[in-house]
């Protein structure tokens, strides 16, 4: 019988993420029953939200926890159909889907799987390479796109703030305003990723938030204030955009992972009453509530690539047996653009 590793979480890391807060299991891999596929996977993604599923609850209203002991569901993965009992999928088909971090999954066609950015469907490799599918035009791309166009209202004119602007959705939503034709600014926590936002991003100015105090920061890169700040990262950056936001300003929250690993909730930004004194709008937003957008974002997002106007780095770490190295690699600041670990 085919057997096959998966990764289970064997305890709930306490701060940091820890290798040794995961194991390595054989396990039988089944075989496909009717209206169901078998995939051999052969890319999986590494994400920073995947931190707060590793809780004895995960947040309210989110994806729900990994349980201890089990393989990983609803995390995405592409890999290749070798054995199919669905109408819709050959042999050889080259798939998306949510079940990652294990060499083999079973996977029913058109059972949802993370609100619908997982539910299992064909990947066009002619596009781009099938680990796109992973962030660039999933989960990644997704948040992006509407975290800019629709959560922020974009508009000509805007000036942006991307924080954690070199990681995977951060450097993309940071060239789509640059698409748009916005003056945008990142910020990012090492010397060499500013680098990498300014010479290989294109963006107009960029700084390491951890080189001063991140208001002087904020004030240097945009003199005059900005009007969209796009968080990935909450606590101290939200009380800076707050400051810096001119009248009217947005703030698309797309995620918060300063507080991801904290003991205890961090208190609201001191500052908060800047949102009433300058008509701010703050929303926070999910990327998979828009999965109804996701064929056109792959589109759009896809030509952009392909015209050389959006740069795509992955930080690629070899062995499925990595990926909660990966994942911490990732918490820490690391890794630059998409991570993703490289199965078979
Ligand atoms: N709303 C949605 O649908 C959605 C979907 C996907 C992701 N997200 C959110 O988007 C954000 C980015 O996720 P990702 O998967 O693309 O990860 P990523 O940006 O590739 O990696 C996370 C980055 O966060 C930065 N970081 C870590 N701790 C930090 C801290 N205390 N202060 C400032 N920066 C810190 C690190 O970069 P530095 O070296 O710059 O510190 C790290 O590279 C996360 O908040 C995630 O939850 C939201």
């Amino acid at each position: 019988m085919l057997t096959g590793r998966e990764i289970h979480p064997i305890a709930y890391p306490d701060g940091e993420v820890r290798t040794a807060d995961f194991r390595v299991v054989e396990a039988p891999v089944l075989a496909p029953g009717p209206g169901e596929v078998l995939v051999r996977n052969t890319w999986t993604s590494v994400d920073a939200a995947l931190r707060l599923r590793l809780r004895q609850a995960a947040p309210e209203g989110y994806f729900v926890a990994f349980p201890l002991g089990a393989p990983m569901d609803g995390i995405l993965t592409v890999g290749e159909v070798v054995e199919s009992r669905a109408e819709a999928f050959e042999v050889g088909d080259t798939v998306r889907h949510a079940f990652g971090w294990r060499d083999y999954a079973v996977v029913r066609a058109g059972e949802p799987a993370l609100a619908g950015v997982g539910t299992l469907a064909r990947v066009d490799l002619e596009l781009a390479p099938a680990q796109a599918y992973l962030g660039l035009l999933g989960g990644s791309g997704l948040p992006a796109y509407v975290g800019l166009f629709e959560i922020a209202g974009l508009r000509a004119g805007d000036v942006v703030w991307v924080s954690a602007a070199a990681g995977s959705v951060g450097s993309l939503a940071a060239q789509l305003a640059k698409i748009n034709g916005n003056r945008v600014i990142g910020s990012a926590g090492s010397d060499a990723k500013v680098a990498y936002l300014l010479d290989e991003l294109g963006l107009d100015a960029a700084f390491n938030y951890r080189s001063g105090p991140l208001p002087e920061l904020l004030r240097e890169a945009a003199p005059d204030g900005i009007d969209v700040y796009f968080d990935n990262v909450g606590g101290d950056h939200l009380e800076a955009a707050l400051g810096a936001l001119r009248r009217w300003g947005r703030v698309a929250i797309c995620g918060t992972i300063s507080d991801y690993g904290a003991p205890a909730p961090a208190p609201g930004p001191s500052n908060i009453f800047l949102a009433v004194a300058k008509d701010l709008t703050i929303r926070g937003f999910r990327g998979s509530s828009h999965v109804d957008r996701m064929d056109e974002m792959t589109r759009r997002v896809a030509g952009w690539q392909r015209e050389g106007r959006i740069r795509y780095r992955e930080t690629v770490v070899e062995g499925l047996e990595r990926a909660p190295e990966a994942l911490a690699a990732l918490i820490r600041g690391e890794t630059t653009g998409k991570t993703v670990v490289r199965i078979a």
